[in-house]
């Protein structure tokens, strides 16, 4: 059994942190999304494990995660030169994959069930392929599934407009070799791209063995703002540990689960968990609130903040009024002058958002 993660494609949704950097890998709780992936394969025993590059972003992704060594597995980078859909990754991945059957995984993606659960389904039924199903409110922007009384997959559908239900293909997805076959019998969609689901549906079609399973637990697509905060309010609430490793002064007040990284300095602030803060960042006078993920090299100084993801080398000075909510790109600056009357002065990126409430 072998794993392919997609981690190509432009994050177009998560613009303007895309133009600079892969979407798989912002961090969700100070971890790019990405790893989430590939820890959870290992753990499922698999340590053969392609991943989906573009030229865009594919030496980010490739320096950052390396070759695998530090989730025991062996990673082979494959680059898709356009991003020409999910089974046009799947071709390009061929000579990787062989005629192993295989876990497809989109690198945005988390779902919080172990990958066995639904491995050993797969394995001891040999399936062609097993999707995993979950229901969401907004079915138009996925793959949606039409079942029968039994359960059973009749359609699959790509972001249909007037969806058939409310049950989305998650980004994970287990396949035998017969997904070759299906992928070399389908056509580009009215989108320009081979669609995993219009090669799910030929499989569907030619009375493969397709099974779906319902997921109960969350799943996050962490493509969008809302959802990667979500993702990390999750990870934190399920995951993070106590660990602190920086210094606190004694006027300063750490409450809950919160773990600060080395060299990190706290002065006079309230650290209200759960947070993780990482290494050599500096925060004085503040006020840090639940849900908060704060990256290497951030200086924070008169800040309240809470609800928010503070990328590397962020600058967040003299703010008057509660941040929350808020995704911060990687050394952007923020700073409020103290002198009245006030006026606003910006330099800010293509498709940022500033809200002012
Ligand atoms: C892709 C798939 C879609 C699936 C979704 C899950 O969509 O095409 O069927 O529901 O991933 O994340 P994309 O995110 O590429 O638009």
């Amino acid at each position: 059994m072998k794993a392919l993660i997609l981690s190509g494609g432009k994050g177009t949704r998560l613009r303007p942190l895309t133009y600079t950097g892969a979407k798989q890998l912002v961090p969700v709780a100070n971890k790019p999304i990405l790893w989430y992936g590939i820890e959870s394969i290992v753990a499922a025993g698999i340590t053969d494990i392609g991943i989906i590059i573009s030229p865009e972003t594919g030496e980010e992704v490739k320096t950052k995660t390396g070759n695998g060594e530090q989730f025991g597995a062996k990673i082979t980078y494959i680059l898709q030169a356009k991003p020409e859909g999910l089974a046009h990754a799947v071709k390009v991945a061929q000579d990787f994959l062989e005629d192993s059957p295989f876990i497809m995984y989109l690198g945005d993606n988390l779902i919080q069930d172990d990958l066995n659960t639904f491995l050993n389904n797969f394995k001891n039924k040999t399936l062609d392929a097993l999707i995993l199903l979950r229901t969401v409110s907004n079915p138009s922007a996925f793959g949606v599934a039409k079942i029968d009384e039994k359960g059973r997959v009749i359609q699959l559908i790509e972001k249909p407009k007037e969806p058939p239900s409310n049950l989305a293909l998650v980004g994970v997805y287990f396949f035998s070799k017969t997904i070759h076959e299906a992928i070399a019998n389908i056509k580009p969609s009215p989108r320009g791209e081979l669609e995993i689901t219009d090669a799910i549906q030929y499989l569907i079609e030619q009375n493969k063995s397709v099974e779906a399973q319902t997921l109960e637990n969350w799943w996050l697509d962490t493509g969008k703002k809302d959802d990667l905060l979500e993702a990390n309010r999750i990870i934190l609430d399920t995951h993070l540990k106590s660990n602190i490793q920086g210094e606190i002064d004694s006027s300063s007040q750490v409450i809950g689960r919160v773990e600060i990284g080395e060299r990190s300095k706290i002065i006079n602030s309230t650290i209200r968990g759960p947070v993780t803060i990482g290494k050599d960042c500096y925060l004085e006078n503040s006020f840090i609130g639940p849900y908060t993920s704060i990256a290497d090299n951030t200086t924070l100084k008169e800040v309240d903040l809470e609800h928010s993801v503070i990328l590397q080398g962020a600058k967040v000075i003299d703010i008057s009024a509660r941040i929350v909510d808020s995704l911060i790109g990687q050394r952007a600056n923020i700073k409020e002058s103290k002198q009245r009357p006030k006026a606003l002065r910006f330099l800010i990126g293509d498709d940022s958002e500033i809200e002012l409430l």
